[in-house]
């Protein structure tokens, strides 16, 4: 398969997808965004597939967030649009009847954070840093952080991150339950990946899949979160501050929020 911002390689039945655009810091944009989707579509008529390994180009970042740059002209039609699709598409690799594994190297705010969330498992890097940095821009979590964080690290400390904009290290993140592994470094992250996957490869195909299903079952009730979560992202759109804190980032300056 070939894509514009995207790497798709199959090696030993792997699947292994590179978020590629280092110079923005793997941001997605909506085109990749769009791309990601394409690429699990495609990995679901795959036949014989054992897994899927997630991860963003160079060492920098797995995913530095949703491209802040495409909020600037948003009215709230456009970021519920933009929100579901988002929903969409990280319910589509929440759902793969495979393992889909994050090595998150670097990097992981925002829509990235949210991204390796809605992978099964997450192998970081040693230098791995997550974070939902929204709030920094007058905005929330909208690909469903605001649901998910709370699924792995409970609500007392979902509330710090989303609420402080924070971010984490690798070691804490693991401490708190986001993380199943760091590694040295992408190398031996992506090995740890593959071993896992390679393992869950000789157990029953059919009992794999219904263990991810019933999995995600046991959310159903965030189920009306979620539309919560993508409706009060949209809202956002209709206040000052969301154009103050985007133009702040893209201006590389400090927000001065007014609260409407
Ligand atoms: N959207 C769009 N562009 C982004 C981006 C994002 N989420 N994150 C980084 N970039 C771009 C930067 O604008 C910069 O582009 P430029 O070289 O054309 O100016 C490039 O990626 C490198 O980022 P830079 O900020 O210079 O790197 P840094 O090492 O100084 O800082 C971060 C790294 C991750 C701390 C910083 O980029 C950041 O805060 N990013 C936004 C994180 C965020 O808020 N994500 C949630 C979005 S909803």
């Amino acid at each position: 398969m070939e894509f514009k911002n995207l790497l798709w390689e199959i090696t030993d039945n792997i699947l292994l997808l590179t978020i590629n655009r280092a110079d923005k810091l793997n941001a997605l944009n909506g085109e990749t965004i769009l791309e990601i989707q394409a690429a699990f579509i495609e990995a679901k008529k795959t036949a014989g597939l054992k897994g899927i390994i997630v991860t963003g180009a160079g060492e920098k970042a797995f995913v530095a967030g949703a491209d802040i740059s495409e909020f600037q002209a948003l009215d709230m039609q456009q970021a519920k649009a933009l929100a579901q699709r988002g929903h969409d598409i990280f319910f589509l690799i929440e759902h793969m009847q495979i393992p889909v594994i994050a090595v998150v190297n670097g990097f992981a705010l925002g829509g990235g954070c949210e991204l390796s969330m809605a992978c099964h498992m997450r192998v970081a890097t040693a230098n791995a840093k997550f974070g939902q940095p929204e709030v920094n821009l007058g905005i929330i979590a909208g690909y469903g952080g605001t649901q998910r964080l709370i699924q792995y690290i409970g609500k007392s400390k979902a509330l710090e991150l989303h609420l402080t904009a924070d971010m984490i290290d690798a070691q804490t993140a693991l401490n708190l339950g986001l993380l199943n592994y760091i590694e040295a470094d992408k190398t031996t992250a992506l090995e740890k990946a593959k071993t896992i996957i390679n393992k869950i490869a000789t157990k029953g195909p059919v009992a794999v899949a219904k263990v991810i299903e019933c999995t995600n079952a046991y959310y159903k009730d965030g189920v009306d979160g979620f539309d919560f979560e993508v409706n009060a992202f949209a809202s956002l759109f209709h206040t000052e501050d969301v154009k103050e804190g985007v133009s702040a980032f893209l201006e590389k300056r400090k927000p001065e929020f007014k609260g409407k």
